[in-house]
Order: structure tokens, then sequence, then C-alpha cells
């Protein structure tokens, strides 16, 4: 059985409908991830985050190997046994935690040195380690250990590191393969790096695409660069990956960044900015965001999106989601966050029934002009 079915392909975009069979679950594509960082989406339980229809949520590296430990979730049978998920799982490498530590890290050509930031103590990341603890935390799809360079970097500084993550691409590949390789149940994608340029995009891609890798990530966007760079970035990235394996932007995005994405061919997207921005107050809705401290929902007796029968925007008024945001109830949170888990699962939904349909170009555009924003 293939890892990835491509079942539809948009005729008028480079949009795709397919199915991921993973070990833990079989997932609809194109697929948003909830972020559970810490083994947790924050403020649900799994059976909220089941029944909104996600089968794929993302854990970190980084986080789970400082506490509690990827030894000790070794022991528990794996993540997502430890946590009590029926679905799938990716966890991220650590590749980009370890590298917003700034004064807390050290990078060689063996790996990233790095100090706790729960206690201080010393590690090393290098890509046989994080291959190593990926393995232990046992996610059906594990990341290679890469740099995210920031934004903005020299080409020079962008080209260092991209060739350098390459060589720690082969070295994840090679440990991953002693490990057992992708027949243990954890799938190891690689990762296209290369900042805003053009050149060092096409070589990392190129370069990725001719490893063994059963999907490939596109990372290093989202790190502060203009929304445009970022669509321009993948438009041109897309287009050089091999059509049959599954493409995953990483950390993104807004609801219009995810429509942007599947326009341009990726097929999986991760992003805490759901669940983020919930607990923060900010909703996302058919009529685009809102601000829930907004004093014009004070007296608001309808829903926070009156297009919106997720199970919050059924029972629950405006005005109460307001209330209980400024009194700073932890209800709050859970209510928030369910419903715009709730709007993300519906916009993806409503992105797969229009590839079916080859209505895609028509979907995006009525989205934008629900949210009150400008096509690109
Ligand atoms: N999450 C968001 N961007 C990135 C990236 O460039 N690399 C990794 N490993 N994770 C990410
Ligand atoms: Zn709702």
């Amino acid at each position: 059985m293939s890892l990835f079915t491509l079942q539809k392909s948009a005729s008028s975009c480079q949009a795709r409908r397919g199915e991921l069979q993973l070990p833990r679950a079989t997932v609809q594509t194109p697929a948003f991830m909830p972020v559970g960082t810490q083994g947790t989406v924050k403020a649900m339980t799994f059976d909220e985050v089941w029944e909104l229809g996600y089968r794929l949520i993302l854990g970190n590296t980084y986080h789970l190997y400082l506490r509690p430990g990827s030894e000790r979730v070794a022991r528990f049978g794996g993540l997502p046994k430890f946590i009590g998920w029926d679905g799938a799982m990716l966890t991220d490498s650590g590749g980009y935690q370890v590298f917003s530590l700034k004064d807390l890290r050290k990078i060689t050509e063996e790996g990233v040195t790095f100090r706790s930031t729960l206690d201080g103590s010393k590690h090393l990341f290098s890509p046989e380690r994080v291959m190593e603890i990926e393995h232990e935390l046992g996610a059906d799809i594990i990341m290679a250990f890469d740099e995210c360079p920031p934004y903005p970097a020299t080409w020079q500084y962008t080209k260092d590191s991209l060739d350098r993550t390459l060589r720690w691409e082969e070295r994840c590949l090679a440990r991953h393969n002693a490990l057992g390789g992708d027949s243990t149940g954890h799938l190891l994608f690689g990762i296209v790096q290369g900042g805003s340029y053009d050149d060092l995009r096409a070589q990392s891609a190129l370069a990725v695409s001719a490893m063994d890798f059963p999907g490939i990530a596109i990372g290093g966007v989202s790190v502060g660069e203009p929304v445009e760079e970022m669509r321009r970035i993948t438009a041109l990235t897309t287009p050089l990956l091999p059509a049959h394996k599954p493409r995953y932007l990483m950390g993104v995005g807004t609801p219009s960044d995810l429509l942007d994405g599947i326009y341009y061919g990726i097929d999986m997207f991760d992003c805490v900015l759901p669940t983020r921005m919930a607990r923060n107050g900010a909703l996302y809705t058919s009529q685009g965001r809102i601000n829930i401290s907004n004093a014009r929902w004070t007296d608001e007796a309808g829903p926070i999106d009156p297009e919106c029968d997720c199970k919050v925007c059924r029972l629950h008024s405006a005005a109460y989601l307001r209330h209980l945001h400024q009194s700073k109830e932890i209800l709050y949170s859970r209510l928030a966050t369910y419903h715009n888990l709730a709007y993300y699962a519906k916009v993806m939904e409503g992105a797969r029934a229009a590839i079916e349909q080859d209505t895609f170009p028509e979907y995006r555009r009525a989205c934008y002009a629900t949210w009150g924003l400008a096509l690109p």
C-alpha cells in the first residue's frame, strides 16, 4: 500500500486532493494539523480534536525530549499511546525550536548544542541523535533535522546553512535506515530550505527530491517575511517537487495562507495560530478575524459566527464568550479553541470538496470575499 494517493488535480491551478495512509490513521488532504507541542492540543481533549475531524496532530521533539523525556515516552509505548490519542502524529525535529533559542545555542557541523530553557542543562541535537529521539517518540511522520535560517539572512549565510542542512538530511536518512527505516512505522520526511533566494530554493528542492524521503516539507517560511514572499517561494518550490509525494508547508498559517498554499500545490499544513490566537481573544469566522475583547460583542445575543454550526456557536452567545474572556475564565480558552479549530476544519473541508468539483479557484475567491480580503 502506498503512503499517498493522489485522487484529483485541479485543472487551472496546482491544487490536489489526496489521501495519506499513515500507520495510525488515514488522512484526507489537503489537511491542517493542529499543534500539540507538549503532547496536548492546548485546552482541548482528544475526543474533541477527533470529533472535529482531525486525524493527524503535531508534537515537538524539542519540548518532549526535555520533558517528560523521549525514553520515558518510549517506555509508555510511544507518544500517541502516552497521550491517549487514537489518530496519527507527526513530530517536528527541533530544527526550528532550537534555532529560535538565539543566545542559548551553538551550531557546528556536528549539530546544535543548546541549553535547556527548563533548567539550563546542556544538550546536543545532532541529526543522528534527533532520529533516535524521534524513533523513541514514535510518531507516524518524523521530520529531518534542519536549520531554519532567520529572516532576513544574507545569500551566503543561507547558502552555507542550506548546504549543511542537506548534509544533515543525508545523515538523518542514514541513521533512520539504521534504526529500521520507514518500515518501523515512522516515516521520515525531508525539508526544503533556501530562505528567500530563488536559486537556493531550487537547489534545495531538487536535492531533497532526489533523496529517499516519502514526503517533503517546505520550511523556512512564515519567519517574518511578507506574505507575498511566502506565496512566491511556495509557487516556485512546489513544481520542483515529485508529484507523487505529499508536500507539507511548515508553520502556516492563516485561513487565507492555507488556501494560497493549496492553490500552489501544498497537501499539509500545521500552525499554532487557531489555538494560540483563540486564547488571546482572536477568533476566525466566516466574516474574518474578530477580537472578542471588543466592546461591540458585549450585548451580542447571537454566536461569534452566525454561519458556524460548531457546538460552541450552537450553544453560546458572543456576549457570553466575551464575558468569559474578560473574566479570564478557563472555559473561555476551551470554547474559543474549539471554535477556531472547527472553523479551520470547515475551511479545509470546503477546499477538499471544491478540488473534487474542480472549483477550487472559485472557492478561494469566495472565501477571500467573505473575509473582506483582496485576492492576490
Ligand atoms: N516549523 C516551521 N518552520 C520550520 C522549519 O523551517 N523547520 C522545521 N524543522 N520546523 C519548522
Ligand atoms: Zn463555531
